[in-house]
């Protein structure tokens, strides 16, 4: 049994923080918010993210650290713990958002893994849009998620610190050096110019239209690893020494800055080739056919900067990957009292058949992704603002400790009590007939 008495601790600060903005930086990085960018305007949709983040993103994120490092527990014991058992279900589906998440995520990850094996063996043919659907869809989908899954257990299954913290630790400066490297690069080519036009020209009338605003919260949501536990979880891995409000910050500071910058490495390649509109057509799959059209035509450049920029994606992946997959294993570790090597293949290996469906049918990938940003990440969210702004009890003590004492305290609290959920609510109302309607299509027509 996992009892309090020998729970595991990251083993240093450091650790924590990298693991955490691991679980933060991924796919929705550098996948989703440069057509998100593309296609809402710009800087325009660049500064209301920015906003978005620091107006909701920060205080629920603070919100998830208060209650994982207060409680010492996985999700759903410590909603128990602070709220009582009618928080149990909101733990539930904490668990199965991680779950469902991870199912197709490691779909999208399985295609980097194989992206970055094509661009280092020889590159991409012309018909990269071909290649993508042979990729993206059967068997090879399945054979590369699997494979990826088997990391992601692997590293999981191996603990906090000897798994996860380690694996972060390597990975994140690698790819943060990385991605600063191949911006360094991406300023020397043709397209800078009219890629950092589009992308820093602020298009402020495209902002004015609620689906811009729901896909920049469910973004916001999905970058920071928001409403599902998942930061939850890790900082219940933390000692009440440390700094809460200053992790928040610096973790939302580390991953809006790597999307910027990984904004500046997408502009000037698609502006390179004048496939500019290819990208705003917002489909799970834009990127990946843009990306790899203007690596097959700069030739060995382009091989050998292709897989630099998949690795990184890889890397992004699988530190968020471990995140997700953590949600469920400590969960299982906590209530069944199964060690972390059980739960972690037994879970691991239920994701992985999940995931099938989404490795045989993109169309699943993509309403799978809608269900868990629109509604699983939002309404859990939503959720966390309610229980930390009026059931926890104390919570501004909870964040005072191993702090000097912030004068923004009461401002936090007031955000979740009240303006948080407002906003959440309007964005859920506008966001679940949609949301619904599209997984009702999926069920009926398939
Ligand atoms: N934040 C990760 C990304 O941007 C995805 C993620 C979502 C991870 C939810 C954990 C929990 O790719």
């Amino acid at each position: 049994m996992a009892g309090a008495a020998e729970r595991e601790r990251w083993s240093s600060r450091a650790g924590f923080t990298l693991a955490a903005i691991g679980s933060a930086v991924g796919l929705g990085n550098m996948w989703r918010f440069s057509y998100l960018a593309a296609q809402n305007g710009g800087a325009a949709f660049v500064i209301f993210y920015v906003g978005l983040t620091i107006a909701v993103g920060i205080p629920v994120l603070l919100a998830e650290l208060a209650i994982g490092r207060g409680a010492q527990q996985s999700p759903i014991r410590a909603l128990v713990h602070f709220g009582g058992g009618a928080w149990r279900p909101l733990g539930v589906v904490f668990v199965a958002a991680g779950f469902l998440i991870l199912s197709y995520y490691s779909v999208i990850a399985g295609w980097t893994v194989r992206y970055a094996w094509i661009s280092l063996t020889g590159g991409f043919g012309e018909n990269v849009a071909d290649r993508f659907t042979d990729i993206s869809e059967g068997w090879d989908a399945l054979a590369f998620h699997v494979l990826f899954m088997l990391a992601t257990i692997a590293i999981v299954g191996s603990g906090v610190k000897a798994g996860i913290e380690r694996a972060s630790v390597v990975m994140m400066p690698a790819l943060f050096a990385i991605v600063v490297g191949l911006a360094i690069w991406a300023a020397t080519l043709d397209g800078a110019g009219p890629g950092y036009a589009k992308y820093l020209n602020a298009d402020f009338s495209k902002l004015g239209n609620w689906d811009v605003v729901k896909d920049a919260a469910g973004q916001a949501f999905f970058s920071l690893s928001l409403g599902m536990g998942a930061m939850l979880t890790y900082a219940s891995y933390l000692g009440r020494d440390e700094n809460l409000p200053s992790e928040s910050v610096v973790i939302a500071g580390a991953d809006v800055a790597i999307a910027f910058i990984a904004g500046l490495v997408v502009f000037p390649l698609i502006f390179a080739l004048g496939l500019s509109d290819a990208v705003s057509a917002s489909t799970v799959g834009a990127l990946f056919i843009t990306l790899p059209q203007a690596f097959a035509h700069m030739g060995a450049v382009g091989q050998v900067v292709g897989a630099l920029f998949f690795v990184t994606l890889i890397v992004g992946a699988l530190t968020s990957a471990m995140s997700l997959l953590e949600v469920v294993v400590a969960s299982t570790m906590d209530g069944l009292g199964w060690s972390r090597h059980r739960a972690a293949w037994v879970t691991g290996a239920a994701i992985t058949a999940l995931g099938a469906f989404s490795a045989f049918d993109i169309r699943v990938l993509d309403v799978a992704d809608q269900f868990a940003n629109n509604i699983l990440l939002l309404g859990g969210g939503f959720a966390l603002c309610l229980f930390v702004g009026w059931v926890m009890p104390d919570p501004i003590a909870e964040v005072r400790a191993g702090t000097d004492g912030v004068t923004w305290f009461p401002i936090w609290r007031g955000l979740l009590r009240y303006v948080v959920p407002l906003f959440l609510g309007f964005v859920l109302i506008r966001s679940v007939p949609a949301t619904i309607e599209a997984v009702w299509g999926l069920l009926s027509g398939s």
